[in-house]
């Protein structure tokens, strides 16, 4: 039962996948790559790349390529993926907020919290201005200065010290494996936004943030 207090100073959401479904660009843009140079890609093995940061997720695909990849060519192929998932984000407009999402913002808005948002896309800013909902956040983590990608947990603990808030205060939304991973070894609670075998380590499951409820956790 919502009894509209909350424990929490902070929300600090992942924006692939949580707040928009880019998590599907980025498929469709590795899936394009990988049929390019004969190298099988496909939704499970997809599942492994979200939150993984460009350069990261392109070493995993190429580790199942029928070659090996000089460091030239590997910046070749990240640029192209990176074109192709540019050409898809031209085409979102606020419409393509994920159900809920916008709700949830307004929640915890409305309740006093700060809110954050932890990306490793450098893609995140042009997402948010297409999506119209930049200024929402109070901080947004610059992916640029993130040295340790997700499972590491910088970029939360990044978010929560620009927040000026305790990690134990901090609440995260992930959906991805990587995500709740950095989250929990931030020290924070961890909402994981999809399928409860993926997201094990999240504190709380919900299917879709139409179910995302601050209040009841
Ligand atoms: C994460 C996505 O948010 O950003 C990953 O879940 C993606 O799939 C990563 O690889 C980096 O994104 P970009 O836009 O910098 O290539
Ligand atoms: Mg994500």
């Amino acid at each position: 039962m919502s009894t509209h207090t909350t424990r929490f100073k902070a929300v600090i959401f992942d924006l692939d996948g949580v707040i928009t479904d880019t998590a599907r660009y980025h498929y469709l843009a590795w899936k394009r790559l990988a049929d390019g140079i004969d190298t099988p890609f496909d939704e499970a093995f997809n599942e492994e790349l979200k939150g993984i940061h460009r350069m990261g997720s392109l070493e995993l695909i190429l580790a199942r390529a029928p070659r090996a990849f000089d460091a030239d060519e590997k910046l070749a192929l990240a640029d192209a993926k990176n074109r192709h998932y540019q050409e898809l984000v031209a085409t979102m407009t606020p419409k393509d907020l994920l159900p809920g999402a916008l709700e949830a913002l307004e929640q915890v808005r409305a309740a006093g919290l700060r809110i954050g948002l932890a990306s490793v896309s450098k893609n995140a800013f042009t997402v948010l201005d297409r999506l119209g909902i930049r200024d929402r956040f109070d901080d947004v983590v610059d992916a640029a200065t993130v040295r340790r990608g997700k499972p590491d947990p910088e970029i939360f603990l990044t978010a929560a010290a620009h927040l000026g808030v305790a990690p134990a205060d901090c609440l995260g939304v992930e959906d991805a494996a990587a995500g709740v991973a950095s989250i929990k070894d931030a020290g924070m609670f961890a909402v994981g936004v999809g399928d409860p075998q993926v997201l094990a380590r999240a504190d709380r499951i919900i299917r879709s943030m139409e179910e995302f409820d601050l209040f009841a956790y």
